[in-house]
């Protein structure tokens, strides 16, 4: 959820070390801060920090040069978003970053302070930053010491060390993401491949338990094994870890991430630019299927022919917007593969005391693929015995694509904004293919449907791109909703899940209290909350269950609603007083809520917009959730 970044090279790497915050600031915006040896001050560490943007940061240390220093981007967990908790935490001399929670810092903190330490912050971090300059008391080098307070650590962490004096910056991940970049002019490391574009593309993913010392020519990595969540042991006999060979034990990736990406562009905010990439991110994750007229398993790995050959149904898991994707799935995965289909909440999941079945296939559902909740359930499917296991994610070396024997990636490129959009719909496509593939496998599909499906499937960008049409009617309605502190989204079958993701869109950019049902459950309740104050927005396509959703709309209508109504081009839906209705170009049939979607993303957009919230950096939200 935080960003890090941090650098070690022969040139000044302040100007780096904000760039590269900038492009992390997605992933927790609530303070920022360096830690840099500063050449102006005779290498000694300088630390700046802002409670506001990474923008102030950058005014603050523009006058400052070094080349050497760790960065950080905070959301915040243990104590507010104030300077005293703002990343870097010092400790005489030792500066230190950190991405995750610690689960012990408790017990540790007390012992530190027995020892005589002063705590400043309310952070859980503050221990880890005492803990190495304890250890360095006794410690040959930063890197032993860094090994050592590792070692005593239960929880997760990503982490990047400075000591004033060194020339070096040790780094250490269990359970939060940390990859190193190995330049030219110097050598890196960051929480996302997107921070060090400018400087180097040839990337390193560091595991488990990895600890790394990063010099200006040099790089060694120790690993001191995956653990569970890190583990107490006796300070006096730490795990020192065995070295690894860059390459061999841990390959070079040349990431191929571009630059413009990553950038704005024309447009206002990521969230616009990233909903309207949405023809492309579906035309390039539907590229792998090129012009088949069949499906083939191994389009989810390898090994998918075995893994899918006698599952008897399947498990979905995933958080947020992520589960909405789910949720629309298990109607794909039932209707079309005749496979019984469940979709879970992945911090649920993991606490409760399930029914285990092997022969189950479980679905991890990520767009970051770091997602902690979202990771940990499917380590604990499989320790349940479940063993077939997917990930369909949009981060390719994540962890949960690790922790998965299947893989689809989706190619939605890199999403900014906090609201997820085109990695939503890049996921519904991949899942629709998985429900046709394993209608396939089970023998249950015609060679005909399979064509259909396929031909569906190809026109879905353009159908999509239609629908971005609609922007300025959306805009125009979104202006109703300046005043309203609630709202109702209604959708039946599968655009019910749309309707949930409809209502989290809506509440997460632009604060309106939201909340999405299934059409049939108005009348148990929610009807209550209906009158002229309270917008209901309709998913209203043309199918089966169209008729039993229009007597819904007449209770809505009876009780003063005013109703917003997506509908088809061929729905039967009349526009009233209090029924504003706008229809897409085309019935979709089983593909609908991939179109119905992308309708109420802008409808939120807009509505954010006429708000005046921070789009792309909504309030207490950060993008992937790397804690529990
Ligand atoms: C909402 C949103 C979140 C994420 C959720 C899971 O717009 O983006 O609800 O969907 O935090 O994240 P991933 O998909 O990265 O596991």
């Amino acid at each position: 959820m935080c960003g890090i970044v941090a650098a070690v090279a022969d040139r000044d790497i302040v100007p780096l070390l904000i760039e590269g915050l900038t492009r992390l600031e997605y992933r927790g915006y609530d303070s920022a801060g360096i830690a840099v040896r500063d050449e102006s001050a005779k290498r000694a560490l300088t630390r700046m920090c802002s409670t506001g943007r990474v923008a102030d940061l950058a005014v603050q240390a523009q006058d400052c040069t070094a080349k050497a220093g760790i960065a950080h981007t905070r959301w915040a967990t243990h104590g507010a978003p104030s300077e005293r908790n703002t990343h870097p935490l010092m400790s005489s001399g030792v500066a230190l970053v950190h991405n995750g929670i610690i689960e012990n810092y408790i017990p540790i903190r007390q012992m530190l302070i027995a020892q005589g330490y002063v705590f400043v912050s309310e952070t859980d971090t503050e221990v880890i930053a005492h803990l190495v300059h304890f250890e360095l008391k006794c410690a040959a080098d930063l890197l032993t010491a860094v090994r050592r307070a590792c070692a005593q650590l239960v929880g997760a962490y990503g982490i990047a060390v400075i000591r004033e004096g060194d020339d070096c910056v040790v780094v250490a991940r269990r359970g939060s993401p940390l990859l190193l970049g190995l330049g030219e002019h110097g050598n890196y490391a960051a929480s996302d491949a997107s921070a060090l574009l400018s400087v180097t593309r040839n990337i390193v993913y560091l595991e488990e338990g990895d600890v790394a010392e990063i010099k200006r020519q040099s790089v060694r990595i120790f690993s001191v094994g995956a653990g569970d969540t890190g583990r107490a042991t006796d300070r006096e006999c730490p795990e020192e870890g065995t070295p690894l060979v860059i390459g061999v034990d841990r390959p070079v990736h040349v990431s191929t991430l571009s630059a413009e990406a990553v950038e704005l562009g024309d447009y206002q905010h990521y969230m616009q630019k990233e909903i309207f990439e949405q023809p492309e991110a579906l035309a390039a994750t539907l590229e792998m299927i090129g012009g088949a007229q069949s499906l083939m398993p191994n389009l989810f790995g390898a090994n998918a022919p075995e893994v899918f050959t006698g599952i008897n149904s399947v498990l979905i898991l995933a958080c947020g917007t992520s589960y909405h994707s789910g949720l629309v799935a298990r109607y794909w995965i039932e209707q079309i593969a005749g496979i019984r289909c469940t979709v879970e909440i992945a911090s649920e999941y993991r606490y409760r005391a399930s029914v285990p079945d092997p022969n189950q296939l479980v679905i991890a559902i990520s767009q970051s693929g770091e997602t902690a909740d979202t990771l940990a359930s499917v380590k604990y499917a499989k320790s349940l015995g479940m063993q077939r296991t997917l990930a369909i994610c949009n981060v390719p070396e994540s962890a949960i694509v690790r922790e998965c024997a299947l893989r689809f990636l989706t190619r939605a490129g890199p999403e900014v904004g906090v609201a997820s959009t085109k990695a939503f719909t890049t996921q519904l496509a991949a899942l629709f293919l998985l429900a046709v593939t394993l209608a396939k496998a089970s023998g249950r599909l015609s060679v005909a449907d399979e064509a259909q499906y396929l031909t569906d499937l190809r026109h879905l960008p353009l159908a999509v791109q239609k629908v971005l049409t609609l922007e300025p009617q959306i805009a125009s309605w979104a202006l109703h909703f300046a005043n309203k502190h609630h709202a109702l989204f209604l959708g039946r079958g599968m655009h019910y899940p749309i309707a949930l993701e409809g209502a989290l869109k809506l509440k997460e950019i632009s604060y309106i209290h939201a909340e999405g049902y299934p059409a049939g459950e108005l009348k148990h309740g929610p009807l209550a909350l209906v009158d002229a104050d309270m917008p209901v927005i309709t998913i209203a396509p043309n199918d089966a269950l169209l008729e039993k959703l229009k007597s819904n709309l007449m209770e809505v209508a009876a009780r003063g609603g005013e109703l917003y109504v997506f509908a088809d081009a061929d729905s039967a839906v009349t526009e009233g007083d209090a029924v504003h209705v706008l229809r897409l170009a085309e019935h979709y049939g089983l593909l609908s809520p991939v179109l119905h979607v992308v309708a109420l993303q802008l409808l939120s957009y807009h509505v954010a917009l006429v708000k005046g919230t921070d789009v792309d950096k909504p309030r207490n939200l950060a993008k992937s959730v790397t804690v529990e």
